[in-house]
């Protein structure tokens, strides 16, 4: 054994490490990956069996070494560079050198890559359910406040009247696209670099398809020195969680502005009071939601500048790239989390909204619409109303505004009670109806939509944990055929 990727024992007794021992090392950082270890070996071991690349007998003894290793933690193993390494000599200390054929056709290049990908699909996977519970409770303050007249805004100055739903529905409608990419993120998470070895692949003859299939992955990928060495599946699915915490921001940052304007009012369990001014409800949790959005900008630019510029094949700045993409899942999976909770339970004062829904002359472009509708060119409409905006914004000041510009009354050619209406905030809304607009029967639509939108997604996240856990209860079974 030469080389500068021998490894194990033979390597520490070559390589005390020195000062920089600690620097180079994983090992506590890996505890991340510890059960992901333990489970790649296994699905390892059987498949060196199964080929005949080591006996059954020995098999069984790494396998049950590795029980019994699992059963006593992390905390547990010895001394070592990294968890790969510490197993490795946690088995060879139980089984004694026998215990060093588990590392038969294998790199710890390959093996890392492996147990990231088996670890991070998991927390993909919750971070998706967690998208799908916050659509939920989205879905849930729209079907309560359809018809919930409130402000919309532009430039955060009033602009048009919407409802609640409307607005609930915009967000569930991007949480949905946030799905889609965290969905199409874990198809490129979930696939095999085992058996790569180093990067230069295995002179064994190992099965690459089976340990792949032991270990509940879609496909293998191919190519040696890439399945080892790339980690685009941590910058892809950080950045999917980077959009993830964008979309949370903004609406962090609408349930803070409109509790800040007495339109909704966040639980007690969201928020928090001030030190020094006893009358202080602050929404809290929905700020540091909208923080969370620089902790996974910073993920991706870490990961993107950590990978960027590494000649192929491995190096051990890979080791620094993992951890950003663990902070980042946490983080945005958590924060997407309490935003479920803070809309779910926030409550929304109907009677403010319905005041302010019309404050600012919100109504004025459907005036304009009605007049166009009516005949007049859109810019003459919207002239004609801008006039009346700074006189009164009522049908008085509209009156007034068409003999001034048009030098004709107003129910010459429109009847007055349709300018009334269209005045009105809630039939103004009501008469936003076409596709994706904000009155009550568009807002059913999408509603519905969106039900069947979300329940195809929740069976998409459903089978890859069904696929897991299937592979998971395979390979255990696999396992106990040996021990
Ligand atoms: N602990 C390393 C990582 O996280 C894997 C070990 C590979 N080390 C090596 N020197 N080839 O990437």
């Amino acid at each position: 054994m030469t080389g500068e990727d021998t490894e194990g024992v033979v390597r520490r007794d070559r390589f005390s490490g020195g000062p920089a021992r600690s620097f180079l090392s994983s090992l506590s950082a890996d505890r991340r990956i510890f059960a992901a270890d333990v489970a790649v070996d296994r699905a390892h071991v059987v498949m060196l069996a199964e080929c005949g690349i080591i006996g059954s007998e020995v098999a069984g003894e790494i396998l049950e070494a590795l029980d019994g290793i699992e059963d006593a933690s992390h905390g547990a193993l010895p001394e070592g560079e990294d968890v790969h390494e510490a197993i490795e000599t946690a088995v060879i200390e139980r089984v004694g050198e026998e215990g060093g054929r588990m590392h038969t056709a294998r790199s710890r290049n390959d093996e890392v890559a492996t147990c990231i990908r088996y670890r991070l699909r998991e927390d993909v996977l919750e971070a998706l359910e967690a998208t799908l519970d916050l659509r939920e409770a989205l879905r849930t303050v729209a079907r309560e406040h359809v018809g919930t007249t409130m402000p919309g805004y532009t430039h955060l100055q009033p602009a048009q009247p919407i409802t609640v739903a409307h607005w609930a529905l915009s967000y569930e409608q991007a949480v949905s696209r946030d799905t889609e990419r965290l969905l199409d993120a874990y198809g490129r998470v979930n696939r095999s670099p085992l058996g790569a070895a180093a990067f230069a692949g295995t002179t064994f003859d190992v099965d690459r398809e089976r340990v792949a299939d032991l270990l509940g992955f879609d496909s293998v990928l191919e190519n040696s020195m890439d399945a080892a060495s790339s980690r685009d599946f941590l910058l892809e699915t950080t950045a999917a969680l980077s959009a993830l915490a964008t979309t949370l921001s903004g609406l962090a940052e609408d349930l803070v502005v409109f509790a800040s304007r007495g339109f909704v009012e966040v639980d007690d369990d969201y928020a928090s009071t001030s030190s020094i001014m006893p009358q202080k409800k602050n929404p809290d949790s929905l700020e540091l939601v909208r923080a969370v959005a620089g902790d996974a900008a910073g993920g991706v630019s870490g990961l993107a500048t950590t990978l960027k510029g590494l000649p192929r094949a491995y190096n051990i700045d890979l080791q620094r790239a993992t951890p950003h993409a663990w902070e980042t899942v946490d983080a945005v999976g958590e924060a997407t989390i309490v935003a479920a909770g803070a809309v779910a339970t926030a409550d929304w004062n109907e009677d403010v909204l319905a005041r302010e829904a019309g404050a600012g002359f919100s109504t004025a472009t459907g005036v304009a619409d009605l007049l166009a509708a009516e005949g007049l060119p859109f810019r003459t409409a919207h002239e004609m109303v801008a006039v009346a905006a700074e006189n009164g914004a009522d049908y008085a000041a509209l009156d007034a505004a068409s003999r001034e510009v048009l030098g004709e009354s107003l129910e010459s050619y429109v009847e007055p009670a349709a300018v009334e209406a269209a005045l009105d905030p809630a039939e103004s809304v009501a008469s936003r109806d076409s596709l994706g607009g904000p009155a009550p029967q568009a807002v059913e639509a999408s509603l519905e939509a969106s039900a069947e939108g979300l329940a195809a997604d929740r069976e998409r996240v459903a089978e890859r944990r069904e696929a897991i856990e299937a592979a998971r209860v395979a390979l255990g079974e696999e396992v106990a055929g040996y021990v």
